[in-house]
């Protein structure tokens, strides 16, 4: 397999931890393990009592089973547990994949959605989502970008970076066409559950049916990355049972202090969400001000869930204004081009408690230049 470095985390890798205000993460504002236990009574001392042995390899039984109820039909059994989102969208394109195959992935992307795939050996056509569109997919193209060696469509929504949610009759119409067309649809949901309008969310893509893998973690809408505990849930066996076989050649099985963790914050998980909803908010309403008083220099499709937005850079090239603000304020923003987007756009977190400070940082230096 032959993979090309992953522009973003090497950007990242840069700057992550040595930059003041990082304001283009993608999670949410994380918290102590002392903070996440004091949300369960009595779970400081069982935390104490983890057994640091192996644990199982799909994942802890009571982790799994708080994971299946994020889901309306899956059941313990149909949810493997891996060290990160990451890892599962590696082995789910090693073990349904091979040279030659095709797949239609939205783009712009996590490049990991397409690169494993595209160093293995396949085809990758992108589905583009339109800027003119609000960030929405054309459901005609997808026809048109079918092959006969067609094996997967991957999509993502909430979406990293535009912060957009499919409309529920595209989620429906996606799933259909994949179904008829025998395909597998790889659901990257690693944003769900952060819906700014609850009433807005989709149902899980593997709830559908057998055709769908959901992709869960606990790094982006919990705001729990340094768990590293990511999952896939599905009906599919097919699926499941050679990604579970794979795993004894990557990390066998799980952290257990992290998957006591995980179980932890996912039986609050409504209480992270509330909390995490609520910074996003208020952190929206200060980028609101902010394009408003600045509407010469930013432009953007407002995201509709999530914890990240793609604005528009009007004036000068997006590089090197990133290049420059990182130099001169200590603001980290994530220029488009990691995306190989080629329009100006950067990506701007909005999860960070900072937020407000490190807007009041980056319009000084918008004054000064
Ligand atoms: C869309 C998407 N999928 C997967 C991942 C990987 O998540 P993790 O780093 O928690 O494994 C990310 C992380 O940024 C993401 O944005």
């Amino acid at each position: 397999m032959n993979l090309s470095p992953f522009k973003l985390e090497r950007y990242f890798a840069d700057y992550e931890f040595n930059t003041e205000f990082l304001l283009c993460s993608s999670d949410c504002e994380a918290m102590s393990i002392a903070d996440l236990l004091a949300l369960e009574p009595g779970s400081s001392d069982l935390f104490q009592q983890t057994w640091l042995g192996y644990t199982e390899s799909q994942g802890h039984p009571g982790l799994r089973k708080e994971i299946s109820k994020i889901y309306a039909s899956i059941q313990p059994e149909e949810v493997l547990v891996h060290s990160g989102a990451e890892e599962a969208i590696f082995l789910f394109m090693l073990a349904t994949l091979k040279e030659n195959d095709h797949i239609i992935v939205h783009a712009p992307h996590y490049q990991s959605l397409s690169e494993v795939a595209k160093g293995m050996g396949c085809y990758i056509s992108p589905w583009r989502a339109r800027e003119e569109n609000k960030w929405a997919l054309d459901l005609d193209e997808l026809s048109h970008l079918m092959r006969s060696s067609t094996k997967a469509i991957v999509i993502n929504t909430p979406h990293n970076p535009t912060g957009y949610l499919m409309s529920r009759a595209d989620f429906e119409a996606v799933n259909k066409f994949v179904q008829d067309n025998k395909l597998l649809l790889f659901s990257d949901e690693v944003y769900r559950e952060s819906e700014y309008d609850p009433a807005m969310r989709l149902s899980a893509a593997c709830d559908f049916g057998e055709h769908a893998v959901s992709l869960g973690v606990t790094s982006k809408t919990y705001g729990l990355a340094g768990l590293r505990v990511g999952w896939i849930a599905t009906k599919n066996k097919k699926v499941y049972e050679p990604i579970a076989s794979l795993k004894d050649y990557t990390t066998i099985c799980n952290s257990a202090p992290s998957e006591f963790l995980a179980e932890v914050a996912l039986r609050n998980r409504h209480k992270l969400i509330n909390r995490n909803l609520s910074i996003i908010k208020q952190n929206l309403g200060v980028i609101d001000e902010l394009f408003t008083r600045y509407a010469s220099f930013f432009a953007w499709v407002r995201p509709t869930a999530g914890s990240i937005g793609f604005p528009k850079l009007l004036k000068g090239d997006i590089e090197d204004f990133c290049n420059d603000l990182v130099k001169k304020a200590g603001v980290l923003l994530l220029p488009g081009s990691m995306y190989d987007d080629s329009r100006n756009h950067f990506r701007i977190g909005l999860g960070r408690k900072n937020l407000p400070q490190a807007v009041e940082r980056l319009e000084a230096y918008l004054k000064r230049s």
